[in-house]
Parts: structure tokens; C-alpha cells; sequence
């Protein structure tokens, strides 16, 4: 018996921001944005939404997709870099807002893996299902990352948007997920961080005043740990699924930067038509990413199927993870 995405869904918050809205923000252009990332716009969620908002509405879809009522549902896994607040888990707050309210409602908890977080869970239900423990389990990844960008740093603010999707996992006789590989470099993990409101720097003026509540990137250490890993991941996925680079249908990678995602494929031997992207149109989702773009290529019906699909991602912590699905 093997475990295997029963529905997928994807939300995209309506409120569009383009490279030129961005370039009345900072001293950016256009045309430094599209050629160094491929990025022409992205989404960003309404005033009154936050991550759990956003999350419930995919999720809702996803369950009604496959009939399943939310209290259905043997676990709720929710990957996110912009949870609600730091406790409560947003997995939590996701359940109480499906309407469960009772003492045995479902085991639910947040993943901290950045953008590979979606695969991170997947892993994890992929375990739940196929050793019985949970017949359901729903895997969202979700993103508020516009409340934590620094507006003034050019750096960083041009490349993230907002969006969610969700995964509900269960058994399923043909397909599924074949497998799924994590990792993980903490001792790079200072090169992508959000400094402030932890343990280490509770929030204070000080904190404000430095700008540390914002995303700290080093663009180019996460560029090049972003290659290598992504190699890493997906030449050993392949071997250990016993698949080539010619059997995959669609490679879907985490959808940071053009130059990243082309340099990837290149490593792999993938050219561009079976690369599955979308950050042209929502920029860098970080969680989110993964499942929005396959829910953007499943609503242009181009995956069938049977399709083979090499997922891949790399984020904070630093992460990194890899998944083949046969759909
Ligand atoms: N507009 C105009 N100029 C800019 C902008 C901008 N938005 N951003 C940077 N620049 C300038 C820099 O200041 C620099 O100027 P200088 O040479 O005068 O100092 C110049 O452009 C080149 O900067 P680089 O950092 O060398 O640009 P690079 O080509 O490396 O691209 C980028 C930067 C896009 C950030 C790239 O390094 C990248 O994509 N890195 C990976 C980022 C990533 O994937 N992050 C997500 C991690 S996942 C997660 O968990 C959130």
C-alpha cells in the first residue's frame, strides 16, 4: 500500500503587485528583476488575512475535492515560515477555523523547514499513511511573507509573494508518492534568517529600530547552496527510485529565481518544457511554492495521469528536500 496525493489545491491572494508598483517602492526596475529573476509579479494577501486565512480556504477545497468532512482527517501538518503568531501553531488555529471544537479533534502542528516545508510534510504524511497510524492526512503550505519583508530593502523585497496551497495524502492503489528525501545545512543557516521575536532577540525597540523583525538574506550563499542542493536531492532521489532524468514527466522545482531553476535542469538533463514554473506570475511563495505551481500546470491540465513528477526544494534552516510523485 502506498500513500499518494487524493486531491490538491492552491490559493492565490487577489491583490497583485507588479515590478513597476515596486519600483515606485524602491530603486529597483523592472528589467533588473525579470533578467536576474524571472519574477514579474506576485500576490499579496488582504489586509485582514494572515497565513491561517489563506490556509483554510485551500484547505476546505481540497477536502470537499475528495468528500472528506475536516474532522475526517487523521492529522493536520502545516509548513510555514509566517506562521499567525509564534504560538498557537497555525495548524491549530487552521483546525478551529474548519469548525472543529472538541477535546479529540486531530493532531496539529507547524514544520519550520522555509520554502522545503511542503516536502518536508508531505514526507511526514507519506509515513503516517503508509503505516497505518492516520488514514487522512492534510499537508498545507502556506505563506504571509509580505508581513515580514523589509519595504526598504531591495534586496529581499522584490523576490517573495503570498499564496497557499494544500495536499490532502491517503492510500491509493496505483501512482503515489514514490519517495521522498530530506536534508539539511544548519551551520548555513545564518545566511537566510528573520533575526527577531525568538528566544535569542525578543522583540524590543532596540530590535525595531535595527530592522531585525525582517528577512536577512545573503543572496548569493543561498543561490549557491540552492544549486548544490538541489542536485544532491534530486540525483539521489532518482537513484534510490531507480528513475532517470528521461522518466520524469514534470520537474517541479521551488520557485526562487529563473538562474536557479534553469541551472537545475541543466544539471539534470531536464530541458525547460517539463519544468513546471510559476514565479514569473507569484514570485517566491517559500512553502507555498511547490503545491501552487502544481496546481497552476493541474488547472492548465498539462499533468495526466500517471505523470512522474521530481519535486524540489531548498529554504531556510538551511533545507533541503526532494519528492517523486507518479499522479
Ligand atoms: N533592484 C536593483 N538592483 C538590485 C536589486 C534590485 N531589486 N537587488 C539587488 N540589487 C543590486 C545589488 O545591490 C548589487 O549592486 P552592487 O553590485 O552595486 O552592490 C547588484 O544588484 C548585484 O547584486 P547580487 O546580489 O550580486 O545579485 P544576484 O545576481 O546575485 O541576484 C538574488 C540577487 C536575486 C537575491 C540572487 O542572489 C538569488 O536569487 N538568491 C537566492 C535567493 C533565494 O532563493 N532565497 C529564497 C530562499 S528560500 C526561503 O526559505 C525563503
Amino acid at each position: 500500500m502506498r500513500a499518494g496525493i487524493l486531491s490538491l489545491t492552491s490559493y492565490t491572494p487577489e491583490r497583485v503587485m507588479t515590478n513597476a508598483d515596486l519600483e515606485k517602492i524602491v530603486d529597483t526596475s523592472d528589467e533588473w528583476i525579470v533578467t536576474r529573476t524571472g519574477i514579474r509579479e506576485r500576490h499579496i494577501v488582504a489586509d485582514d488575512q494572515a497565513t491561517s486565512d489563506i490556509s483554510v480556504i485551500c484547505a476546505r477545497e481540497a477536502l470537499e475535492n475528495v468528500g472528506l468532512a475536516p474532522e475526517d482527517v487523521g492529522c493536520y501538518i502545516l509548513a510555514t515560515a509566517t506562521p499567525d503568531m509564534l504560538f498557537p501553531s497555525t495548524a491549530c488555529l487552521v483546525t478551529a477555523k474548519l469548525g472543529i471544537d472538541k477535546l479529540d479533534g486531530p493532531p496539529a502542528f507547524d514544520i519550520a523547514a522555509g520554502c522545503t516545508g511542503f516536502i518536508y510534510g508531505l514526507s511526514q504524511a507519506k509515513s503516517y499513511v503508509e503505516s497505518g497510524m492516520y488514514e487522512h492526512v492534510v499537508v498545507i503550505g502556506a505563506e504571509s511573507l509580505s508581513r515580514i519583508l523589509d519595504w526598504n530593502d531591495r534586496n529581499t523585497c522584490v523576490l517573495f509573494g503570498d499564496g497557499a496551497g494544500c495536499a490532502v495524502v491517503g492510500k491509493t492503489d496505483e501512482g503515489g508518492i514514490m519517495d521522498c528525501l530530506l536534508g539539511s545545512w544548519g551551520a548555513g543557516g545564518h545566511h537566510l534568517t528573520l533575526p527577531a521575536g525568538g528566544s535569542l532577540n525578543p522583540a524590543s525597540q532596540e530590535t525595531i529600530d535595527n530592522r531585525m523583525h525582517y528577512v536577512h538574506m545573503d543572496g548569493s550563499d543561498v543561490f549557491k547552496f540552492a544549486v548544490r542542493a538541489m542536485g544532491l536531492g534530486c540525483k539521489q532521489i532518482l537513484k534510490r527510485t531507480g528513475l532517470s532524468p528521461d522518466d520524469v514527466d514534470w520537474f517541479v522545482p521551488h520557485q526562487a529565481n529563473i538562474r536557479i531553476i534553469e541551472s537545475a535542469a541543466k544539471r539534470l538533463d531536464i530541458e525547460m518544457d517539463r519544468v513546471l514554473i510559476s514565479l514569473d506570475m507569484i514570485g517566491n511563495t517559500s512553502a507555498a511554492s511547490v503545491p501552487m505551481t502544481i496546481d497552476y500546470a493541474q488547472k492548465k491540465n498539462l499533468i495526466k495521469k500517471g505523470d512522474k513528477l521530481l519535486m524540489v526544494a531548498f529554504g531556510a534552516g538551511l533545507t533541503w528536500g526532494a519528492s517523486v510523485v507518479e499522479w
